[in-house]
């Protein structure tokens, strides 16, 4: 496998003077075998799944079911029925944070522990539960480099603890959190684990069952699949106590004026039409994914962030947050220039047609407790190449001058 092979499965870098995509956690490209297995399904077998008795129908249930024994596959989940297709980790979040009080006692004197450097997506659903039912919301607090320790875990997550909900892969630090530990650390005081793997399921291999935790959320869209579609995985004991999320077709089992009851797992959770297309460019990126090799992926990503973080060290008034080991990254570089708003340095570095990311990142309690109001973000994946990064760096360089300083 190399670069110039992955390279040319995708439009946009095959075209002429393509733009440096250096935006990859805020979504990935997608290749052509994607796009292809989405315009297949349109093409050849649309038809509403789960309702209809003609073979049309019964095509494109049996495209959306395969779907989803392709993704219990590629994450390990036991069983394909603990796999729910949603829009994006978003809503993977908000069902779980939504329908877990039915499975799992949360009362004032609880706690709700998640860390400082959650997404927007991992936080404010867990604001809500904690304001509903006066459980407390507690912070793990990593060091300013993103590291958690042992203690720390040990500290916060207690006897009290009923959810413990973390990043996998901090979007903004890059770093991988102490999973095992803290899933280990909530499992002994019996609470319940929920992690969000969006920034992780593109870049490692993750085995839900490996890592024993009871909910696992992602998108499809930052893993090189279409947008409008995620997962939320989540161990059966639970799906099968907790009220569904919405209310409608597909999701009942029988229905009269005053009352229904509610088809099987996973099916409760999937009320309406559901996105089949979608599902179906999810499978092939798996399969896309699992062919290109995470050693592959992992190599690359870290051979360009390693050149990267070497390169910008040199750059007048730069601060890179997290690591100082490009391999703890996974692909993201988060910074500033001193004097230079971000905003200003996306705008410098688009004008030399490099995409990146600047803003809070949706992790505005973190940049709080960075001292920050926002920074930049540079973000790697397996197609991006040397080149790409030293003309990130030949225009990063010029920045401060472009300002006058
Ligand atoms: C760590 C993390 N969690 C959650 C999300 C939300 O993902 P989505 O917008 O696909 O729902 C993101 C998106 O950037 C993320 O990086």
């Amino acid at each position: 496998m190399t670069v110039n092979t992955i390279r040319r499965d995708f439009e946009l870098f095959r075209s002429v003077d393509p733009p440096v995509y250096f935006d990859n956690s805020a979504t990935t490209q997608k290749p052509d075998y994607v796009i292809k297995a989405c315009e297949d399904f349109y093409r050849s077998s649309n038809a509403n799944p789960l309702r209809g008795l003609y073979d049309l129908a019964i095509d494109a249930t049996d495209r959306y079911e395969d779907a989803r024994k392709t993704v219990a596959s590629f994450i390990g989940a036991g069983d394909p029925c603990e796999i729910v297709f949603t829009r994006n980790t978003t809503e993977s979040l908000n069902l779980i944070s939504e329908c877990i009080a039915s499975a799992v006692e949360i009362k004032e004197g609880d706690n709700i522990v998640v860390t400082v450097s959650e997404h927007h997506s991992n936080l404010l659903p867990w604001q809500r539960l904690s304001k509903r039912t006066g459980a407390k919301l507690v912070f793990i607090e990593p060091d300013i480099t993103g590291l958690i320790s042992d203690e720390e875990i040990d500290k916060k997550i207690t006897e009290r603890t009923r959810i413990v909900s973390f990043a996998h892969v901090s979007n903004v630090w890059g770093r991988e959190n102490p999973v095992m530990k803290m899933i280990s650390a909530a499992k002994t005081v019996g609470a319940v684990t929920v992690i969000d793997g969006a920034q992780a399921v593109a870049h490692m291999d993750v085995d839900v069952n490996a890592l024993g935790c009871d909910f696992y959320a992602f998108s499809g869209h930052k893993m090189l699949a279409p947008m409008g579609i995620g997962v939320m995985y989540g161990k059966k004991a639970y799906l099968k106590k907790m009220d569904p999320y919405m209310l409608g077709g597909e999701m009942i089992e029988y229905v009269t004026r005053e009352d229904a009851t509610f088809a099987e797992i996973p099916h409760k959770f999937e009320a309406g039409t559901v996105n089949a297309g979608g599902a179906s460019g999810l499978a092939a990126a798996c399969r896309y994914i699992s062919k290109t090799g995470f050693n592959y992926i992992r190599d690359q990503e870290t051979r360009v962030t390693e050149f990267l973080m070497k390169e910008m060290y040199w750059i007048q008034g730069i601060k890179i947050y997290g690591s100082n080991d490009p391999s703890e990254h996974h692909g993201i570089i988060s910074f500033n220039i001193k004097d230079c708003h971000p905003h200003d340095v996306a705008s410098i570095l688009n004008a030399d047609h490099i995409c990146v990311r600047a803003g809070h990142h949706c992790a505005q309690p973190l940049m709080q407790y960075m001292g920050i109001g926002s920074c930049v973000r540079a973000s790697v994946y397996a197609y991006n190449t040397l080149d790409e990064a030293q003309r990130f760096i030949d225009s990063l360089s010029r920045v401060r001058k472009v300002l006058g300083y």
